[in-house]
C-alpha cells in the first residue's frame, strides 16, 4: 500500500486562514478513499488545544529537535477520526493568537519541518512519500535530500512540493541558514539564496522530486514575469521538467445544497426555485429589503489586492465603483476579513447601502453556505488566483461565477455562449474596474432579461462534477511515478550526476504524459 506523509500547517477543520487548510483537510480524506495510507502531520496551534481530541487522555511520543546549537522539546499527539493525524506540539512556537506573522517565523517553521523529520524515527510510519505544501513546509525537501539521505529510515522516501501560492515565500536573513543546521554554501543561486536572503519556498521548489501547483492555468504563469514573483526564471529553467498542475476540487458532502444543514431551504438542479427562498430568508434574516428580483451579488474572501478589492476603489464614468454597481437593482454581501484599508470602505459602504448591503467582516463557516445558497452572482475578480474554491463552491450551489480570466478561475469557468447554451459564468481578462463592472452589467442583463440563459449558466455549474475524485487519481499517478523513477535511479546504482539526463528525460515524460491525461480529462 503507498504511504504518504501529507504536510501542511493548516487543515480544516483544526486550523485554518485561506484555501490551503481546505484542500489539506479534504484531499486526504479522498486520497485514503482510493487506498493510500496517507496521514497529516500538523502543528498543535494553541486555538484547537481541547477542542478536536482529548490529548490529556494520551500518551504523546515526546523527542527533542536540535536548531543549530538550540533544542527544543516537541509531543506528538495522534487523532484518526477523520484522517490519521499527528499534531506537533510545542507550545512555545504554537501557542499564540495566530498561525503565521510572527518575528520568529523561521524557527517556528524550521522547527515543523525537523520535528516532522525527525518523528519518523519515533511514530512508526515510513512513507513512501512526503507531500509538502506551501513555503513552511518547503526546508523539508532540503533536508531530506542533503541530510537524512545517509539513514537508511530516509534512503526510499521521496518529496513532493505544491504551490498553493508563490507570493508567499518564507524569506529570512542568513541566521535561518543557522537555525536549518545548514552551511553558508546553501546561500547560493542553485541553492536556497532569493534576494540576497534565504528562501523556503525556494528550498521546496529545488530540492522537491517533484512539484505540484494547484492549476494547469497557474503552472504556466508562474513562468513569467507578472506571476512568477521573481522565481520565474527557476521555474522556466530546473523545475519546469519536474512541474505540474492539478486542480483542486472541494469537499462535495460539505458543500452540497440538496443536504445542507446551514442553509434555508435545500435544493437541487431539478428543484431551482427553492434556491430563491433561501435569498428571501437572508435578507429577512440580515435586515435586507425583501425583494427576489433584486440581483444579490456575494463575495466570500480574505480582503487583499490577491482578490482584486483594488479594482472596487475605481471610478468609472467619474463615479466610485461601488456606487455606479449600487445604481443598479442589485443588493451586495461580502464576507471576509483582510486589509484594514478595504475594511474601513466596506464599512462605509454598508453605512451608505444600509438596506441593500450587508458586509460582515468576519469568517464563519455557516453563514458562508447560507450566503452562497442566496446570492444569484459571486464575485471573484482576482488579481491571481492558483486555483480558487470560491467559485467552485458557488457554481455547485447554482451561483453564476463572475471571474478574472486568471489561473485556477479560467480553468474552471467557462464564458457563457448565448448560441450553443454552453458555459457556467462570466469571465473578463483585463484587470480592471472598468471591465469588472462591464461583466457584472452583462450578467445583470441575463438575469434580468434572458431568465433561460440564466437559468441554464446556473444548471450548466451545478450538474459539473467538482469532487477530489479525478484529482485525487492524478496524485496517485504521480506519487506512483515519482516511486517508479527513483527505483529506476536505484536499480542503475550510479552516479547521479550520470543519471540524471535520463531522469530528466523520463520525468519530462511523465510530466507530458500528465499533462495529456489532465487535458484529456478536463
Ligand atoms: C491559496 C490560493 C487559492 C487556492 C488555495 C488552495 O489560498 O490563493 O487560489 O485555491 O491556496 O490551493
Amino acid at each position: 500500500m503507498l504511504k504518504c506523509l501529507f504536510v501542511s500547517t493548516e487543515v480544516a477543520p483544526y486550523a485554518k486562514t485561506g484555501g490551503l487548510a481546505d484542500v489539506a483537510g479534504a484531499l486526504p480524506k479522498e486520497l485514503r478513499a482510493q487506498g493510500v495510507d496517507v496521514r497529516i502531520a500538523m502543528p498543535y496551534y494553541g486555538s484547537m488545544q481541547g477542542r478536536f481530541f482529548d490529548d490529556s487522555a494520551q500518551e504523546p511520543i515526546n523527542f527533542d529537535v536540535f536548531l543549530g546549537w538550540k533544542q527544543h522539546p516537541v509531543s506528538v499527539f495522534y487523532d484518526d477520526k477523520i484522517v490519521p493525524t499527528y499534531f506537533f506540539k510545542n507550545d512555545h512556537f504554537y501557542y499564540r493568537g495566530g498561525l503565521y506573522g510572527y518575528d520568529d517565523d523561521y524557527e517556528r517553521f524550521a522547527f515543523f519541518c525537523k520535528a516532522v523529520l525527525d518523528s519518523i524515527q519515533h511514530i512508526g510510519f515510513i512513507p513512501d512519500i512526503i507531500h509538502c505544501n506551501d513555503w513552511q513546509t518547503g526546508p523539508i525537501c532540503l533536508l531530506l535530500k542533503d541530510k537524512y539521505k545517509w539513514d537508511k529510515r530516509y534512503e526510499n522516501i521521496r518529496s513532493i512540493f505544491t504551490i498553493h501560492n508563490m507570493k508567499f515565500q518564507g524569506l529570512f536573513g542568513d541566521y535561518a541558514l543557522d537555525t536549518l543546521g545548514l552551511g553558508s554554501e546553501y546561500k547560493a543561486a542553485d541553492k536556497i539564496e532569493f534576494n540576497g536572503g534565504i528562501s523556503f519556498l525556494k528550498a521546496g521548489l529545488v530540492y522537491a522530486d517533484f512539484v505540484t501547483t494547484v492549476s494547469p492555468s497557474y503552472v504556466e504563469e508562474l513562468k513569467t514575469w507578472e506571476y512568477g514573483c521573481g522565481l520565474d526564471g527557476l521555474l522556466r529553467d530546473t523545475v519546469a521538467t519536474r512541474m505540474v498542475g492539478i486542480l483542486n476540487g472541494i469537499d462535495t458532502e460539505k458543500y452540497d445544497p440538496s443536504d445542507d444543514p446551514f442553509i434555508y431551504e435545500t435544493y437541487d438542479v431539478d428543484h431551482l426555485w427553492n434556491k430563491e427562498k433561501n435569498k428571501l430568508e437572508f435578507q429577512k434574516e440580515f435586515g435586507l429589503k425583501q425583494n427576489s428580483r433584486s440581483m444579490m451579488i456575494g463575495i466570500i474572501s480574505r480582503i487583499t489586492d490577491q482578490k482584486g478589492f483594488d479594482l472596487m476603489k475605481q471610478t468609472i464614468d467619474g463615479r466610485w465603483f461601488l456606487d455606479k454597481l449600487m445604481d443598479l437593482n442589485v443588493q451586495f454581501v461580502l464576507l471576509g476579513t483582510g486589509e484594514y484599508e478595504y475594511e474601513n470602505m466596506f464599512k462605509h459602504f454598508s453605512y451608505v447601502y444600509g438596506d441593500r448591503a450587508r458586509v460582515f467582516l468576519d469568517f464563519n463557516e455557516e453563514l458562508a453556505q447560507k450566503i452562497y445558497a442566496a446570492c444569484d452572482v459571486f464575485l471573484m475578480p482576482s488579481a491571481f488566483e492558483p486555483c480558487g474554491l470560491g467559485q467552485l463552491i458557488a457554481m455547485r450551489y447554482g451561483t453564476v461565477p463572475i471571474v478574472r480570466k486568471t489561473g485556477g478561475l479560467k480553468d474552471t469557468v467557462i464564458h457563457y455562449n448565448y448560441q450553443t447554451k454552453e458555459g457556467t459564468g462570466f469571465e473578463f481578462e483585463e484587470y480592471s474596474g472598468y471591465w469588472l463592472y462591464q461583466k457584472i452589467k452583462e450578467a445583470y442583463d441575463c438575469y434580468n432579461y434572458d431568465h433561460e440563459d440564466f437559468k441554464q449558466i446556473m444548471k450548466n455549474g451545478m450538474e459539473k462534477s467538482y469532487g477530489w475524485n479525478e484529482s485525487a487519481k492524478k496524485y496517485i499517478n504521480l506519487y506512483k511515478s515519482v516511486l517508479e523513477i527513483s527505483a529506476l535511479w536505484n536499480q542503475a546504482n550510479l552516479d547521479v550526476s550520470n543519471i540524471w539526463k535520463e531522469c530528466a528525460e523520463k520525468i519530462y515524460k511523465v510530466k507530458v504524459d500528465l499533462g495529456n491525461y489532465i487535458n484529456n480529462n478536463k
